[in-house]
């Protein structure tokens, strides 16, 4: 986002800035240098660690995280672009309940063993079920295409997330 089209909340002070936005419900101000990746400020500033610093490149989906409901690699996004926005984690207040109901059913189907992929991908899978869509397997591995699992073989994952989109219009 250019500068013009920030919000005045935003302040500039040399290459500094201040950002407002919203982790997981809770609002925080954030001093950054225009250069810095919404990962780097979520992990190192905020601890927000359950959000994983894989490739760095926008190749693995391990930072993913939802910025107003939309999935995201954290790690191409400069933080200064989501001044008052959402940004959700796999960590997010629940009252849908589907956050827990993936997670339920990718611990059934041991869709998530060492886990480091499981938050970037839980967040994608949320944007993706909360749109409503059908999906066959196929299409649920093309819209997963962008997380890489070093551990599931991708078959539980798409297991998990095949039953989930049955449950989740009934129980939503
Ligand atoms: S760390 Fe962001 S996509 Fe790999
Ligand atoms: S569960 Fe280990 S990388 Fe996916």
């Amino acid at each position: 986002m250019a500068d013009s089209e920030m919000n005045e909340d935003v302040q500039v002070g040399g290459d500094m800035m201040h950002v407002p936005f919203r982790v997981n419900d809770e609002q925080v101000v954030c001093h950054i240098a225009g250069h810095e990746t919404l990962l780097a400020v979520l992990r190192d500033q905020l601890g927000v660690t359950e959000v994983k610093y894989g490739c760095g490149e926008g190749a693995c989906g391990a930072c993913v995280v939802l910025v107003d409901g939309k999935a995201m690699a954290s790690c191409l996004t400069l933080c200064a672009s989501v001044e008052n926005a959402d940004i959700m984690t796999v960590k997010a207040p629940d009252p849908s309940g589907l956050w827990a109901l993936l997670q339920d059913r990718f611990a059934a189907h041991e869709a998530a063993q060492c886990g480091f992929c499981s938050p970037g991908l839980l967040a994608s899978c949320f944007a993706l079920i909360q749109r409503g869509e059908k999906l066959t397997r196929q299409q649920i591995r093309e819209a997963l295409s962008g997380h890489i699992c070093r551990c599931t073989g991708y078959h539980h994952i798409v297991d998990a997330v095949e039953e989930v989109m049955a449950l989740w219009p009934v129980m939503s």
